[in-house]
């Protein structure tokens, strides 16, 4: 498979079936850094059903960086309740409050800038660097690693494919339109490269995807034998 033609066709797609997300910019709108890196960090380990809503009351509550560095961490801490690993909630405080007093009320653009700040690990300085800024950042989550692992039939059992993973993620990743990419990526890992039953009838990628081939996609990522 030719990895540069991965790019164009995941694009094709998303420009077809973009889910509308209160974090996303609408085509031709410029993204929001604040929305960008508030959904990414109240997205990891929790899914977009039940953060929809409670993004859009926190941003109701505190719609820029500055309105939620001068909140009171008490005020942080009820508003996070029910979104689980309360150390997230703490850092983007944190984290708000160094942008507000060291960066002008700015997130940083690069990816290197972004991993200096609280709460910022490889996964959200990536992530934010490439959907806020257009940052050719190599972005991975779970759903990138199994729409990966697929698409490639990385033999190798997780966790100890992750750098073989990412590499692969590297050759495909395009140098525009970096962070559509990576939504692209995660929706059809939400969507269509499921865990269980991936709708291959329905992927842009199945005719690039070496794991289709071999007509068992979901033995992918493997596991280890117990
Ligand atoms: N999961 C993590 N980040 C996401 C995003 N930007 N869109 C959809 N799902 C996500």
């Amino acid at each position: 498979a030719d990895p540069h033609a991965v790019a164009p066709a995941l694009l094709h797609w998303y420009d077809r079936h973009r889910r509308d997300l209160p974090w996303r910019a609408r085509p031709g709108e410029t993204p929001d850094p604040y929305r960008v890196w508030l959904s990414e960090v109240m997205l990891q380990q929790t899914t977009v059903a039940t953060v929809r809503p409670r993004f859009i009351a926190w941003t109701q509550r505190w719609p820029t960086f500055a309105d939620l560095a001068a909140a009171d961490e008490a005020d942080v801490m009820a508003a996070w309740a029910g979104l689980g690993y309360y150390a997230r909630a703490r850092n983007l405080l944190a984290a708000a409050r160094v942008i507000a007093a060291e960066h002008g009320g700015e997130l940083p653009c690069t990816e290197e800038a972004l991993r200096r700040l609280p709460g910022f690990g490889a996964y959200t300085a990536a992530a934010v660097a490439a959907i806020a800024f257009g940052e050719r950042a190599v972005v991975v989550d779970a759903n990138v690693e199994r729409v990966v692992a697929r698409l490639f039939a990385i033999q190798v059992p997780l966790p100890n494919a992750r750098p073989a993973i990412r590499a692969a993620t590297d050759t495909i990743t395009p140098d525009t339109r970096a962070g559509d990419f990576a939504q692209a990526m995660m929706d059809l890992g939400q969507a269509i490269c499921t865990v269980r039953r991936p709708k291959c009838l329905l992927c842009p990628l199945a005719s690039h995807c070496v794991g289709h081939a071999h007509g068992e996609p979901d033995r992918f990522p493997t596991k280890k034998p117990k």
